[in-house]
């Protein structure tokens, strides 16, 4: 159903085309002053000409860093980045905004370090990712694991309920904060209004990590985001599905969020690079001014109209399924997540980079994912609708031969926490002979950078399908 006062929300927000940022780099091109400060390139003077060749003169000449040319400083946030900064709140309709240079890994250890504290206790989706745990290496806090619905034919996870965090909340008093990953990679959505309910009720802050959900905030035909039903932070890649450039991403505070936003800018200042790329920064300013204009809104629809139209082909075609609403649940119909009968996605995904130079966002044991993008093409899909009817007309049978699994749909036994392990005299053993011992390192393969194993957790028998790629494992000294 529509929600109205969303739509008058978002037709209200179609705004010019405001980009602080990029009019002062290009008033930093036009009126270049004469530098003596970093980069030592001088605008591409010393730079190896092959590399000028291929990228063009203009990447170095606007390869700057905040402080120098009236370009404005991204901690604190003054100037253009500071406008551009505000721009972007108004746009996700946050209390604060963030501009990111590291990714949305550097918002969550950034989360981790203003919000949680050593020994306090994290309510964590499993399906998390690597730089959350990573967070709790830092800062000492506990995990305590939310295991969300697993989709055994398609080897992935699913949904969090927000039944299971109000258990976990009932049993738990000392819970700090809810950290929950929304959209999953494969762009399965948990019921983000209730899960906030919940954490309202029990008055603990609701951290989602939406860093597959950028789109979400410009357009009404995709999913609400988590600021808008009730989150306290969340975290965008904009470069992942935004048009903004690798590396760059948003992090943002609500409206009377439980989350102090001056501890999280602190933490931010503690792991940013002191010398943030102009580029990347412009490239915020500019996905963020883009999808928030009629130009931006078409693109989006561009990318749901692709994603429906492929869909509805897919399913159609034999031996091929798409997971759908029929697999009992919600999603974004931009991420595609499909498979072909007696094949792995491994060997779907080899077979469609060898025979077709086709390229898909990743894939694991049962399928492979395909990104609707802003940028992408019908005939693109049209091709690719031939891949797969040309390749689901053979015959495959499934061996389990070298199968590497990826999604670690295995239940985690915790000895110790995640810092404890992680700072312990450590030995590394073979895989086989890691059976029993207790993991020191983080073990996630990218993507989707779920842990298989983290510090502090018992290696079992189970998790040897998933270790395939390791010899040798990192494991707390006996
Ligand atoms: C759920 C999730 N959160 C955070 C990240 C980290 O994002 P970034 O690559 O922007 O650092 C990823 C990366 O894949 C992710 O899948």
């Amino acid at each position: 159903m529509i929600n109205l006062k969303r739509l008058f929300f978002r037709r209200k927000k179609k705004s010019d085309i405001k980009t602080p940022i990029l009019d002062a780099l290009y008033s930093y091109k036009k009126n270049p002053m004469t530098g003596f400060h970093i980069p030592g390139h001088n605008r591409g003077a010393a730079v190896l000409p092959k590399f000028i060749d291929l990228v063009g003169k203009d990447v170095f000449a606007l390869d700057t860093t905040d402080e120098f040319d009236n370009l404005g400083t991204l901690h604190p946030a003054t100037g253009a980045i500071k406008r551009a900064q505000k721009f972007a709140q108004d746009a996700f309709n946050s209390q604060r905004t963030f501009f990111l240079t590291g990714g949305s890994t550097i918002g969550n250890l950034a989360i981790a370090l203003g919000a949680t504290k050593p020994n306090s206790q994290i309510l964590i989706g499993r399906n998390c990712h690597r730089s959350v745990l990573c967070g709790m290496v830092i800062t000492g806090a506990e995990p305590n694991w939310l295991i969300p619905k697993k989709l055994d034919d398609w080897a992935i996870f699913g949904a969090v309920s927000a039944s299971s965090v109000e258990k976990k909340l009932k049993e738990n008093k000392n819970i700090a904060l809810v950290w929950i990953t929304n959209p999953t990679y494969e762009g399965v959505i948990s019921d983000i209004k209730a899960i906030s309910k919940v954490c309202k009720k029990y008055n603990v802050p609701l951290v989602v990590d939406e860093a597959h959900g950028s789109l979400w905030n410009f357009s009404d035909r995709l999913p609400q985001t988590a600021l808008e039903l009730g989150a306290d932070a969340t975290v965008n890649s904009l470069h992942k599905t935004g048009g903004s450039m690798v590396q760059s991403s948003m992090l943002h505070i609500a409206h009377n969020s439980l989350l102090d936003p001056d501890e999280v800018e602190r933490a931010l200042m503690m792991i940013h690079s002191t010398s943030p790329s102009m580029l990347f920064l412009a490239s915020l300013d500019s996905a963020r001014a883009y999808l928030n204009s009629k130009k931006g809104l078409e693109l989006i629809d561009n990318a749901i109209d692709n994603a429906l139209y492929f869909r509805d082909k897919a399913k159609n075609i034999k031996n091929v399924s798409v997971l759908s609403r029929k697999d009992q649940l919600n999603f974004d119909p931009t991420k595609i997540f499909i498979k072909v009968k007696g094949l792995s996605g491994i060997e779907l995904e080899k077979i469609l980079e060898d025979e077709f130079r086709v390229e898909v966002e990743s894939a694991s044991d049962e399928g492979i994912l395909i990104l609707s993008n802003i940028g992408g093409r019908k005939s693109e899909f049209d091709y690719l609708l031939d891949c797969f009817k040309k390749i689901a007309s053979r015959e495959y049978t499934k061996t389990t031969e070298n199968v590497v699994k990826y999604t670690p749909l295995v239940d985690p036994e915790i000895i110790m926490t995640p810092r404890i392990a992680y700072f312990c005299e450590k030995e590394v053993v073979k895989k086989e002979e890691a059976i029993g011992r207790i993991c020191s390192e983080i073990i996630a393969l990218c993507p989707p950078g779920i842990s298989v194993l983290l510090p502090g957790e018992l290696i079992r028998e189970e998790h040897l399908p998933y270790l395939t790629n390791f010899e040798k494992i990192e494991v707390v000294k006996n």
